[in-house]
């Protein structure tokens, strides 16, 4: 396994991959690891010849300079917890002035998904997804993978860049996996590393509320503002500030039609210093 961070570099080792007839599948992650990470890792690998796993915390996709500051950056942990697992070829771990050159962000060139990167998520962190799929796009020709790998526990950003592939006629197949959890149902995130024991405890309660709106709507309550003030009430009851709640349908991110065969429920809430977010398919009756 080679760790690299300069790009030339990592380039001329996909190639010399790609002239040996191998594929390459892609997860790029922005490090400190779990095993929803680590499931992807294994996704790729069922896939691929080659696995590529990129590290790097995107500056351009933080609208708030403390998440930034306070994402947890663990790259030495990270690289010795692919070793151990096994399978991986690369590691590409750019430094910031390798990904972006200028000294502003703004003279960046960006990749917009329109529509998609407004809504839910989107309009609630301006210009978040422009640079997640910026990242990604500079990613896809860096590394040129013939698979790449997402959580569906970024919903949104899934359906982004799975249309950015589509509008652009990126040469990627995206691949996804269900939402890892903890035993206790808490989805596993980089973020919960910021929770208290005592808000670890209760962190849990985001996914139950999920369910109980899940099970609400199997038993045919689907007036959504009824959905959604239950489970504002039900997250403040524990002690989470409600950031963002959605209930739409799972294949545009619009509003649910007379046609809809899916709904998400999309959960983004505070919980001390942890943004978490969450979200669950419901099959409508
Ligand atoms: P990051 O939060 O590190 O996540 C990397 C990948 O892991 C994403 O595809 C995410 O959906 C997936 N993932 C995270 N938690 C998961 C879980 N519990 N189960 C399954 N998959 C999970 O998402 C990003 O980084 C960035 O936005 C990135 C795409 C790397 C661009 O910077």
């Amino acid at each position: 396994m080679k760790i690299v961070e300069l790009i030339p570099i990592a380039r001329d080792l996909i190639n010399q991959a790609k002239i040996a007839g191998k594929s390459i599948a892609l997860v790029p992650t922005m490090g400190n690891l779990h095993a929803g990470h680590l499931a992807l890792i294994t996704l790729a690998k069922q896939h691929a010849d080659f696995v590529v796993v990129s590290i790097f915390v995107n500056p351009l996709q933080f609208n708030n300079p403390d998440d930034f500051a306070n994402y947890p950056r663990t790259v030495q942990m990270d690289c010795e917890t692919i070793a151990k697992v096994g399978g991986v070829d690369l590691i590409f771990a750019p430094s910031e002035s390798h990904m972006y050159p200028y000294e502003e962000l703004e003279e960046q060139t960006f990749i917009e998904v329109p529509g998609l990167s407004d809504m839910l998520e989107g309009a609630n962190r301006p210009g978040h997804f422009r640079g997640v799929t910026t990242v990604v796009g500079k990613l896809f020709n860096i590394i040129n993978p013939d698979y790449a790998c997402f959580g569906e526990k970024d919903f949104q950003q899934l359906a982004i860049i799975k249309k950015m592939v589509r509008d652009l006629s990126f040469n990627v197949n995206i691949l996804s996996l269900p939402t890892i959890r903890a035993e206790d149902g808490l989805a596993l995130s980089s973020r919960n590393g910021l929770l208290t024991d005592l808000e670890r405890e209760t962190a849990p309660k985001l996914a139950e509320v999920m369910n109980q709106i899940s099970s609400n709507m199997k038993e045919g309550e689907l007036y959504i503002p009824t959905l959604l003030s239950t489970a504002q009430f039900a997250l403040e009851q524990h002690g989470f500030i409600p950031d963002e709640l959605f209930i739409c349908d799972a294949d545009t991110l619009g509003e649910l039609t007379i046609t809809s065969t899916h709904a998400v429920i999309l959960m983004a809430a505070t919980l001390g210093r942890a943004r978490l977010i969450d979200n669950m398919i419901v099959e409508l009756p």
